[in-house]
């Protein structure tokens, strides 16, 4: 198969790729085999070949071709609070809220209705991966698991694991640690048989919910299965005040430390928030490889402060967005941008950089749009170890085509005042799901506009 039109990229962190009128190849497994560029000799002569073949797709000229995105941090069962209960501070909002809305996906009927129209709706906005939490229900999270296998999703889905009585209600936790490790290891082993082993498009992953809410033992025991099943972790990190004084008080320690001692920290290990981490937190999660996940709207709501994206960025350690759902009020990660570029803004402060650096706000804070694409897609990639993010041969074909001119687009296609670049910036910090027409995971099209 073969697709030709202009696609936007950002290979490297900040740094935009255009790849203006390109022709590429996608193969039978999904990946991306070759990108022909117009000025190729060749390049006439393929594309004739493949329209006459009926193996063409062609853009239109208000269409282009990005990355799928990628969501390093959702949690499926607050799908139906999205937008509403974010009046109160993290540690009421889960008591109050969110604990009892989860406690109800002991019902399968209603987890498979909300887990189909949660996956529907991403596709719609372009998240080809996304990185869930479920619920403590067995049936409830493998259900979910079934269903982005079936509609084609990239994700990794963990069934969540949290017992201790002090913090979590009798109506929502896991009766004893040893109880919670050994259905962790069942969900593991059944995930794993229907999606087909280890590289497949949907595969498990460990779910301490944080510190918290887990026992000693918990911890232990999860971080023993990491290692025994190699099995991804993911986990909330150094959050709130409440949630890192809460820490404190317990271990003595940070969270990434405490996490780091049962064995939790580890390779591809994403770590959601991460808002409080000290320099030398962020040294032990770049020298262990794991991942923050961003989630700056999310923070707004429930940190009060802002991520030190660029301290992050500047050790090399991954980072990624996300949504956060529902703690984050929007599923798009576009909007997660959004919110990144303008938390960014916000950390840096005054305008006046002596201001900024003195008074208002922490010097050279500030990102870019490419910075904010690339934490989109290729950051969230490298983040999961994944060959995903960026239109390279040997990755997989994981993108969407948004079109400026769609209905219900608040762009528009203005070729004579907009160079590609400009476009690019503007799909970025304007699109919405409205110029989402095409969506495509692993060389598959799992979404397409009804127009
Ligand atoms: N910490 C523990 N559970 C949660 C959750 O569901 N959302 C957020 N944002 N933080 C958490
Ligand atoms: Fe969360």
């Amino acid at each position: 198969k073969w697709i030709c039109g202009t696609a936007f990229h950002t290979p490297q962190r900040g740094v935009l790729e255009v790849l203006d009128e390109v022709l590429i190849a996608v193969d039978e497994t999904g990946s991306i085999s070759q990108i022909v560029r117009n000025n190729e000799p060749r390049f006439g002569e393929i594309k004739a070949a493949a329209d006459r073949e009926g193996r063409l797709t062609e853009l239109a000229d208000s269409q282009f071709l990005l990355p799928g995105l990628v969501d390093l941090h959702i949690h499926a069962p607050q799908w139906p609070q999205l937008g509403k209960a974010l009046d109160v501070p993290l540690e009421v909002w889960l008591q109050k809220y969110t604990f009892p809305l989860e406690a109800k996906y002991a019902d399968i009927d209603f987890a498979r209705e909300v887990y189909g129209d949660l996956v529907d709706a991403l596709l719609a906005n372009g998240t080809t991966t996304a990185v869930y939490f479920a619920t403590i229900h067995m049936e409830a999270s493998l259900a979910l698991a079934e269903i982005c296998q079936q509609k084609g999703q990239r994700a990794f889905v963990g069934k969540v694991a949290m017992d201790d009585p002090d913090q979590c209600p009798e109506i929502y936790r896991d009766s004893d640690a040893a109880t919670a490790v050994s259905e962790m290891r069942a969900f593991i082993q059944r995930v794993r048989e229907f999606s087909g082993g280890a590289n497949a498009l949907v595969q498990p992953i460990i779910t301490p919910r944080f510190i918290p809410s887990c026992t000693d033992a918990l911890l232990q025991g999860l971080g023993e299965l990491a290692a025994e099943t190699g099995c991804l972790v993911q986990t909330h990190c150094s959050e709130s005040d409440w949630e890192r004084d809460f820490v404190e008080a317990r271990f003595g320690k940070t969270d990434t430390e405490v996490l780091r001692g049962f064995g939790l920290l580890r390779q591809s290990t994403v770590l959601a928030h991460s808002n409080f981490v000290s320099d030398e937190d962020l040294s032990l999660i770049g020298k262990a490889g794991a991942a923050i996940a961003h989630c700056p709207l999310s923070n707004v709501y429930f940190a009060r402060a802002v991520f030190p994206l660029r301290a992050a960025l500047d050790r090399n350690v991954h980072v990624g967005l996300g949504s956060d759902v529902s703690g984050g009020h929007s599923p798009s990660i576009l909007d997660g941008c959004r919110h990144a570029l303008s938390a960014a803004r916000a950390r840096e402060g005054g305008v006046d950089p002596s201001l900024a650096a003195a008074e208002r706000g922490v010097a050279n804070s500030a990102i870019g749009v490419a910075d904010a694409f690339w934490l989109a897609t290729a950051g969230g990639g490298e983040a999961l170890g994944l060959p995903i993010g960026k239109f390279e041969p040997g990755y997989k074909f994981d993108a969407i085509l948004i079109d400026l001119d769609a209905p219900g687009s608040n762009l528009r296609h203005w070729p004579t005042l907009d160079g590609l670049d400009d476009v690019f910036q503007k799909i970025v910090l304007n699109a919405n799901r409205a110029n989402v027409m095409r969506t495509w995971v692993n060389g598959k099209l799992v979404y397409a506009a009804q127009v």
